[in-house]
């Protein structure tokens, strides 16, 4: 069993998103165990994005996060880490396939609606980025022994 951590991006919040985007993960059966709508700070968006530090888009990545609200969200499952991923689709969205979120949904890097965790090792920075333990439910989902 994995956690992964999910952030509907601004422009997702903006354009409406929040609800189906969620449902996609709902619909494949994860477990949400955290969530918070939420304004990053600058200090934070660049903690999450440290691997990019640096690259030539770093400076508009951090301005773009940190425009406005965003909707984080930790999610639990078998494979949640790569599961996640594979709806999200590709980082560009030249690259990104329909049937994924960002395939159905974004038009322009970097307004590419969803952040997910690339592996186990960012999975846990990013969740303590931005969770306590406190803040991740323990609870009971029964649909899960069918999936
Ligand atoms: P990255 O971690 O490579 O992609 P992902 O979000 O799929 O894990 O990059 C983080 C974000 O930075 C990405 O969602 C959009 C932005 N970005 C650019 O604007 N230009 C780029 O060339 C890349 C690689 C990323
Ligand atoms: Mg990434």
């Amino acid at each position: 069993m994995e956690r992964t951590f999910l952030m509907v991006k601004p422009d997702g919040v903006q354009r409406g998103l929040v609800g189906r985007i969620v449902s996609r993960f709902e619909d494949k059966g994860f477990k949400l165990v955290a969530g918070k709508f939420m304004h990053i700070s600058e200090e934070q968006a660049k903690r999450h994005y440290a691997e990019h530090e640096g690259k030539p888009f770093f400076g508009k990545l951090v301005e773009f996060i940190t425009s406005g609200p965003v909707f984080a969200m930790v999610w639990e499952g078998d494979d949640v880490i790569a599961l996640a991923r594979i709806a999200m689709g590709k980082t560009q969205v030249t690259e990104a396939l329909p049937g994924t979120i960002r395939g159905d949904f974004a038009a322009h890097t970097p307004f590419n609606l969803i952040h997910g965790s690339d592996g186990p090792d960012s999975a846990k920075r990013e969740i303590a980025n931005f969770f306590t333990e406190a803040e991740q439910l323990d609870y009971d989902k029964a649909v899960a022994r069918w999936i």
